[in-house]
């Protein structure tokens, strides 16, 4: 018989998480579908018990030690190995840099970067002494360019990025291999789960204005049909995770794919000018 993989995915409470858990357990992988908060189950469990799937819910919060620790412990203590780690659990936090205080530049780093890191390192032990192993990292299309007023989340994916990138080097000699996936918008609760500097609140931040046509401009972005839904994001985790030679890279959806061959074809005063027409006078990528 064939020994069944296993997988954990951060962050399954809703959108990319939710869909790519429910995705990999319907395509034989015993899913570990983590999340920080357990009353958000009720309706994984639900399809995943209607469907008979091989899906369990665990607590994870990535920004935690000792979550981490613990639920990673559970699943090799059951198992003795781990395949595959979708790194998933993130959130976007706005905001003038000047507005935006250290505490909450820090905050959306210990989610999107070091949320990520702690995982990996957890898995990582499991992972060499088994040779093999893939680790998904979500990151963004936000981790290739510059995005106004969005300085903390896009310096946390440009992290997460060259993280991946250099770990690779250290990994593949033990078969264990490391993805990106890059998005463009994606429709899931992300928009409305963002959060924003406490300072841009007050009416007269001097960035008030800036930020009323950026706001305007990212949720067009969002409306228009170039956007992803999340199970397109599940389906590109789910073949680079069974490609036997996967790339470094995957862009998912057509405004991913738009920005990133702009970012090769332009300088970057070029790119800059693209952005502010694209998303501040709203003219799409
Ligand atoms: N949607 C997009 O347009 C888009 C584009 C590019 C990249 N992405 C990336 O895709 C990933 C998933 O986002 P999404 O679009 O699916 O948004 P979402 O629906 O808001 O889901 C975010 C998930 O992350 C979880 N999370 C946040 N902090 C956590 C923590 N400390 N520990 C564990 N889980 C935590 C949330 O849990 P709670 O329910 O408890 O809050 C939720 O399950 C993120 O990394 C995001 O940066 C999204």
């Amino acid at each position: 018989m064939q020994r069944e993989s296993v997988a954990i995915v951060t962050g399954s409470s809703t959108g990319n998480g939710f869909e790519t858990s429910l995705l990999l357990a319907k395509n034989g992988f015993f899913t570990y579908a983590t999340m920080r908060n357990l009353n958000k189950s009720t309706r994984i469990k639900e399809i995943a018990k209607n469907e008979n799937l091989p899906l369990e819910v665990l607590e994870l919060d990535v920004t935690n030690d000792k979550s981490v620790a613990n639920t990673i412990d559970i699943i090799g203590n059951r198992h003795q190995r781990i395949d595959v780690l979708v790194n998933n659990a993130g959130y976007e936090h706005h905001g003038a840099v000047e507005e935006l205080s250290m505490d909450e530049i820090r905050a959306q780093f210990e989610t999107n970067f070091f949320g990520a890191v702690r995982v990996m390192k957890a898995v990582l032990p499991i992972m060499r002494k088994q040779r093999s192993g893939t680790i998904v990292n979500v990151s963004s299309i936000g981790g290739l360019i510059g995005v106004p007023l969005n300085s903390a989340y896009v310096g946390s994916k440009f992290a997460l990025e060259g993280f991946s990138e250099s770990m690779k080097y250290e990994l593949e000699g033990f078969g264990i291999k490391v993805i990106l996936i890059e998005p463009g918008a994606v429709k899931t609760n992300y928009l409305d789960n963002a959060k924003q500097a406490q300072k841009a609140m007050n009416p007269d931040s001097p960035y008030a204005e800036f930020s009323k046509k950026m706001s305007a401009g990212v949720k067009e972005r969002f409306k228009e049909a170039s956007s992803s839904s999340p199970n397109q994001v599940a389906e590109v985790i789910l073949s680079a995770i069974k490609s036997e030679k996967p790339n470094t890279r995957y862009l998912v959806g057509n405004d991913a794919i738009a920005i990133k061959e702009r970012r090769k074809n332009s300088s970057d005063s070029e790119l800059e000018v693209w952005i502010k027409e694209s998303l501040l006078e709203q003219k799409g990528f």
